[in-house]
Parts: structure tokens; C-alpha cells; sequence
């Protein structure tokens, strides 16, 4: 059962309007040459030092800088491969930002408003997030830190969110500009390199795109399955499962472990130690919302392409590739230091729907055209239905210890029962 909403003071204060929906064209217009040099360069590769683990295959194919999925596209929208909440209007880069304001106050609004986004896509959900922080006044001392790999889209970011922008491809900050608001942007490709000092952290489908190992259970214990050329057409490319133990069960696989699939992503746990560490020390909020799981037994390596399920091994570089998300693991590794506080994970839906999304879908509404109208209520009934969106993703949240009587007087909204 739900909980009733407690609709935040600040969003009883949201009273400006965005409304347009569109679900924007993409530009797909990655070559098959690109696509051939990637399937080249994993055949060539896997023939040199044999197969290749999938995180190393996803690392090659999503993030590769000749013809890397991610790397010179657009891939969002009805046109490209996937949509994603912050497309599907303006209810979600509200709520995101609406929580994080409500959070921030609790923690005495410490001032340089620092916000870093992981993965921002095509920038829509910063965007969203900066009309409501500006709308409240609090960009005063602010700053935006993107965490972003592919030159073309941290393009599109600059489009979006800056009048004009600087790249430098050499430098560390590869990319600066300056927000609508006023605001200092920087772009970055590693999180180590972003300042430290107090951060709101968002990742909205980001740790889902990270590399990882899949683990099989067999008859002499796990084995890691590998990507192979299939010896009987040398310009596919097939599953194997090895036959001694790789690196990565030695060193992640608990003797206890019983599940039959194991998918293991060392860059994520990795990625939630630093965040964690900055959270702890400099102080902070996080907000992981990604399609995932509990620890359940997964399965979930997959590629989309067009918004249907594709051969993860086909047309390398064609197609996006990912899996679940397992929030059990990031909120041990999160927990590990006794420095941090977790809440969640939580479904989309309740997470939303606590927020008070309804209220705010139906003020919309009062100033909609019909179109307008349906345009929001698609958006909303994708995000929130057990059906579609609702239930398989979910949202983790990340505090500091030190804010604990805080926060069990004033527990983070939305992540009630
Ligand atoms: C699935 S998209 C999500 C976009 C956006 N957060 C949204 O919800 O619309 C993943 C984003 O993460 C970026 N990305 C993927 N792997 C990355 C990596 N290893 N380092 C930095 N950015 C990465 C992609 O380029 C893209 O912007």
C-alpha cells in the first residue's frame, strides 16, 4: 500500500509552467563504417588475446571513440533507441529537483549549491532542475558538473543549457559554458576530477550503462561468460563460458553465493566508493534512480535498438547495451565505512507518487491545452504504472552519518513503504 502524500512545501510553491511536450527527433546517423570498425576491432582483438569478458565488450562498444555507441549520436526520443523520464515531459526534472531542495533545506541549505549529474543525456533533466532551482533562488552561489564521455551529446548539453560553450578535447574540463541562469558549467569524462566541497549527486540511467561481468553457476563452481568469434562464421560473434575461473570470481564472488546469475560491475562499485567518500567528507545528497534489482538472481545483459530488444552480439556499436542495476550491491559498498546513511531502493512509482507528481499533473492540467493535457498524463502513466515504468526502476538515496537526528525526525520523502 501507498502511503498518503506529503507534498512537499516546495512544491505547493511550484507555480511556473514549461508545458510543451515533444518527444524530440534524433539524429541517427551513425555510419556503418563506424560500426563496422568496432566489430573489426573486438574480432581483431579477441584473435590477439582471446575472448574478451562483456565488460570489456560493453567498454568497446558503448564508449569506444571510433564509433562507440555512446560516443557520436543521439539516441533518445520516438526516433532513436530509447525514451527516458526526464523525455517524457517536465513532471520528472521537477520532482528531482523539487526532492533534492526539500533535502538541501533539512541540512541547513549549506551554501555553493554545488550539482553534479552523471550521464545527463541530452541535458533535459539539468534543465529542468535549474528552472526549479532558479524559481526558488538558490543558484546564487551555485554550480553544474557534468559527468559526460560522449563529445556529442556533451554538445547538445551546451546547446540546451548554456548560450554558448568552450571545448577542449586535451583538457581536463573538456567543456565549460555558462547557464541560461548564469550558472558555471563544466564537463568532465572522470568523477575524480570534479571539485570536491558539499554536491547534490544525481544519476538518472547512468550506473545501468556501466561494464558488467556475467557469472554463470556451473557444475565446477562460477565461471565468467566471455564473448568469442564463432569459429564456424568468423564475422559473428557468440557466447562462451570459460572453462577456469576469471579474475573477477576470485575476487567478487562470496563462498556463500548461490544465485545462478551473477552480473558483477566493478566500475560501479568503484563509481559508489567515490561518491560515497565525497558524501562522507564534504558533505551531500545523492539520488540513484536506475531500472534494477534487490540482489535478486539476474540475467539482464541486453541491447535496445528502435525501442526493441536486439542480439546484444549483433551490429556492435548499433545498439545500446545494458543491465539491471543491482542496488543491494551499491548499498553495501555505499554502507561500508559507516559514514553514509541509504535509503531506499524504492520503486519509481512510490517514489514519485510520495512526491506529490499527482498534484502537480493536475495544477499542470489547469493551464494545458488538450494536447498538452495528453501529452503529460502519457508521460506520467509511463513513469508511474506497475506495467511499465513504475516498479522497475528505482531510486536510492545517500546521506551523510553525521545527519541521522535529522533525518529520523524528517525521514527523505519518497521513500516511505
Ligand atoms: C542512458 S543515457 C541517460 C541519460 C539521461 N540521464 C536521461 O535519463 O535522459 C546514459 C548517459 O550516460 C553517458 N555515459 C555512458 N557511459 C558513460 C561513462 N562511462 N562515463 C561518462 N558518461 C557516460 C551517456 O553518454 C549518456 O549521456
Amino acid at each position: 500500500m501507498l502511503r498518503s502524500i506529503q507534498v512537499p512545501l516546495y512544491l505547493r510553491r511550484l507555480e511556473f509552467v514549461r508545458l510543451y511536450y515533444t518527444v524530440r527527433s534524433s539524429s541517427d546517423n551513425l555510419s556503418k563504417v563506424q560500426n563496422d570498425e568496432i566489430s573489426k576491432h573486438i574480432s581483431q582483438r579477441i584473435k590477439i588475446a582471446g575472448p574478451m569478458t562483456i565488460a570489456e565488450y560493453m567498454k568497446v562498444v558503448l564508449t569506444n571513440p571510433n564509433g562507440g555507441y555512446y560516443m557520436h549520436r543521439d539516441m533518445f526520443g520516438e526516433e532513436g533507441d530509447f525514451v527516458t523520464s526526464p523525455e517524457l515531459g517536465q513532471l520528472f526534472g521537477e520532482m528531482i529537483a523539487i526532492w533534492f531542495l526539500n533535502e538541501w533545506s533539512k541540512l541547513g541549505s549549506p551554501k555553493h549549491l554545488q550539482i553534479i549529474e552523471l550521464g545527463p543525456g541530452r541535458g533535459t533533466l539539468c534543465q529542468d532542475m535549474l528552472r526549479v532551482f532558479q524559481h526558488f533562488r538558490v543558484l546564487d552561489t551555485a554550480s553544474v558538473h557534468l559527468l559526460e564521455v560522449s563529445p556529442l551529446l556533451s554538445n547538445l548539453q551546451a546547446k540546451r543549457l548554456c548560450m554558448t560553450s568552450h571545448y577542449d578535447e586535451n583538457a581536463v574540463v573538456y567543456r565549460k559554458g555558462t547557464s541560461h541562469q548564469g550558472v558555471p558549467i563544466s564537463w568532465y569524462r572522470r568523477f575524480a576530477d570534479i571539485p570536491k566541497g558539499f554536491s547534490i549527486v544525481i544519476a538518472h540511467e547512468f550506473f545501468d550503462a556501466l561494464p558488467i561481468h556475467k557469472l554463470q553457476k556451473t557444475e565446477n563452481g562460477y565461471r565468467e561468460v566471455l564473448v568469442d568469434v564463432d569459429p564456424s562464421d568468423e564475422t559473428k560473434l557468440r557466447f562462451i563460458i570459460a572453462r577456469e575461473e576469471t579474475p573477477v570470481v576470485k575476487l567478487f564472488v562470496n563462498s556463500d553465493e548461490n544465485r545462478n546469475h551473477l552480473e558483477i560491475s566493478p566500475e560501479s562499485v568503484a563509481l559508489i566508493n567515490l561518491i560515497s567518500q565525497r558524501i562522507e567528507y564534504d558533505g551531500g545528497i545523492a539520488l540513484i534512480a536506475d531500472y534494477g534489482h534487490n540482489g535478486e538472481s539476474k540475467d539482464s545483459f541486453r541491447a535496445f535498438k528502435k525501442h526493441h530488444l536486439h542480439h546484444p552480439l549483433v551490429d556492435p556499436g548499433s545498439a545500446d547495451l545494458t543491465a539491471d542495476v543491482d542496488f543491494l550491491c551499491l548499498k553495501k559498498e555505499a554502507l561500508k565505512s559507516g559514514g553514509i546513511l541509504a535509503y531506499g531502493p524504492v520503486s519509481q512509482r512510490n517514489f514519485l507518487l510520495q512526491m506529490g507528481i499527482k498534484y502537480r499533473l493536475e495544477k499542470l492540467e489547469e493551464s494545458c491545452s488538450e494536447e498538452q493535457k495528453k501529452g503529460l498524463l502519457y508521460g506520467f502513466n509511463m513513469m508511474t504504472d506497475t506495467d511499465k515504468m513504475g516498479l522497475r526502476f528505482k531510486f536510492l538515496s545517500l546521506f551523510p552519518a553525521t545527519v541521522e537526528k535529522i533525518l529520523n525526525k524528517y525521514p527523505p520523502i519518497g521513500f516511505g513503504e
